[in-house]
């Protein structure tokens, strides 16, 4: 099982959200070794990644379907998201919700949604 560990904290490593995460991992991969499961970890920690603001301008479903116009590393995200089998995300309440940067990330996720509207 390929599991992808998104760590949304600001503080990175130092976030007390991600021991709790790690905590989860343990307790996978001790079920694991008694399915004799392999299970490989890739952890994103966002806080030293450059993830910019969705502009909202559509660009990735009408100009270039599936393609964003911002180039920063949310594109190895995407690659990252697309190819794990399970996605932990991981993150700290900020005002009841997800810190900024993570919401950042969420709404970048906007290419990998297919545009079938009609009007
Ligand atoms: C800007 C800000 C907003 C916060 N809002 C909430 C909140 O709405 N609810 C809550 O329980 N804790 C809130 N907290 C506390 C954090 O969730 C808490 O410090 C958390 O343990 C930090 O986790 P981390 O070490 O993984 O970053 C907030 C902290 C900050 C800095």
């Amino acid at each position: 099982m390929r599991i992808l560990l998104i760590n949304g904290s600001p503080k990175g490593k130092r976030s007390n959200s991600l021991k709790l995460a790690y905590s989860f991992i343990k307790g996978l991969e001790n079920g694991c070794t008694s399915n004799k499961e392999e299970l490989s970890v890739d952890e994103l920690h966002i806080a030293s990644m450059n993830i910019g603001a969705c502009k909202g301008c559509f660009t990735c479903w009408q100009k270039t379907p599936g393609r964003c116009c911002i180039n920063d590393d949310m594109q190895t995200v995407i690659k990252k998201l697309i190819r794990a089998d399970l996605i932990l995300w991981s993150f700290p309440l900020y005002y009841f919700n997800v810190p900024g940067m993570l919401k950042n990330l969420i709404d970048r996720q906007l290419p990998m949604s297919l545009p079938f509207m009609s009007s």
